[in-house]
């Protein structure tokens, strides 16, 4: 059986660096707070004149320079993203028209938060492996910082911008690639992170603006306990419909919220820190952008060889989840 496997991978992260110092000029907050609490020393912000399209251009750029394969040979091109360009329409058309991918192709977003790179990777996959499509383009960009309340120090501490693709081709050899996934969501607990206005719930009005409803809100310590738990469980049962133990894992790559978060989900699967992947530090939470960001960093770092397994696994607002499992 044939395998989809990742040709190229590509990163982006805006210049301007906002570092912790920084943010308690801003808000009542201190660095040692921050790095205690979540693990995070800076995050990047991106211009006022850059949109989520266009870092998510420059990382699929990167991406489609590193498969050495051109725009327009694109036919599948998926946007995860919390934070598009515009309501309407899909920051994947943005995207598209600014690459040169052509009028044939599919364009379209999702919307899973934290996992939206996860299942976007999936549905890029499944497409492949039916043959309707002969090389997707998948990307994770986020532009945070236009949805963060910068005067709420709960959470404008913890968000960054950035953009990481990854692009999918198909090859004749099997059990190599994206092995299999595993995605889920619990809408039970949606309002524990959520940007309450600015959709047909709550439409934008003074109101809404007045009471600062187009950024995000956090329950903080209930998002931090669902994370351990969801992580653990799709890691796990992703290893076990694989029949792998935790020690055959060269690298995780988790989404990259809180190094808490992290270290407690390594504790549980028994993987050594020295075998997780761990960037938030320089870049805080960027959503969907978060795992193939550190994709991309730790492939040019030299921490992924060729037949290594891989376990990406993430949780986002929704609640979703998911977890990859790839052999390099
Ligand atoms: N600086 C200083 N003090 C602060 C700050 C800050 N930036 N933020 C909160 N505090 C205070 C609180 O007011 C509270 O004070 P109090 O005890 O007087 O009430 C105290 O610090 C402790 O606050 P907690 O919220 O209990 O702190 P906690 O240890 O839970 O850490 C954190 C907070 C870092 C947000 C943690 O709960 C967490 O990481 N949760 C998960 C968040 C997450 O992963 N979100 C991303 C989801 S992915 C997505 O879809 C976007």
């Amino acid at each position: 059986m044939a395998s989809v496997i990742i040709a190229g991978v590509g990163s982006y992260a805006p210049e301007k660096v906002l570092t912790n110092h920084d943010l308690s000029k801003m808000v009542d907050t201190s660095d040692e707070w921050i790095y205690t609490r979540s693990g995070i020393r800076e995050r990047r912000i991106a211009a006022d004149d850059e949109a989520c399209s266009d870092l998510a251009v420059k990382a699929a750029q990167s991406a489609l320079a590193d498969a050495k394969i051109n725009a327009s040979e694109i036919d599948l091109l998926i946007v995860a993203t919390a934070s598009p360009d515009t309501p309407l329409p899909s920051t994947a058309c943005y995207v598209q028209h600014k690459l040169g991918v052509p009028a044939h192709a599919t364009c379209f977003d999702i919307a899973a938060a934290c996992s939206g790179f996860l299942y976007a990777l999936e549905i890029g996959y499944g497409q492949l492996l039916t043959n309707r499509y002969k090389r997707a383009l998948i990307i994770g960009a986020e532009k945070l910082s236009s949805v963060t309340d910068w005067k709420d120090r709960t959470t404008c501490v913890l968000f960054g911008d950035a953009a990481g693709a990854v692009v999918l081709t198909k090859v004749p050899q099997p059990n190599i690639g994206i092995l299999g996934s595993d995605l889920g969501a619990d809408g039970e607990f949606a309002d524990n992170l959520y940007i309450p206005a600015g959709g047909s719930k709550c439409p934008a009005s003074q109101k809404s603006v007045e009471d600062r409803g187009h950024f995000i809100r956090m329950n903080g310590r209930e998002v931090f306990k669902s994370a351990v738990r969801v992580m653990e469980t799709v890691a796990r049962e992703m290893m076990e419909q694989h029949n792998l133990t935790p020690d055959q894992i060269s690298l995780v790559i988790p989404h990259q919220a809180n190094i808490r978060i992290i270290e407690a989900l390594a504790a549980n699967l028994k993987v050594p820190m020295d075998r997780v992947y761990v960037n938030l530090d320089r870049y805080g939470n960027t959503s969907s952008a978060s795992i193939p960001l550190a994709l991309d960093e730790a492939r040019r770092a030299g921490r992924v060889k060729p037949g290594d397994l891989m376990l990406l696994v993430a949780f986002g607002a929704g609640l979703t989840y998911g977890a990859t499992l790839i052999r390099w």
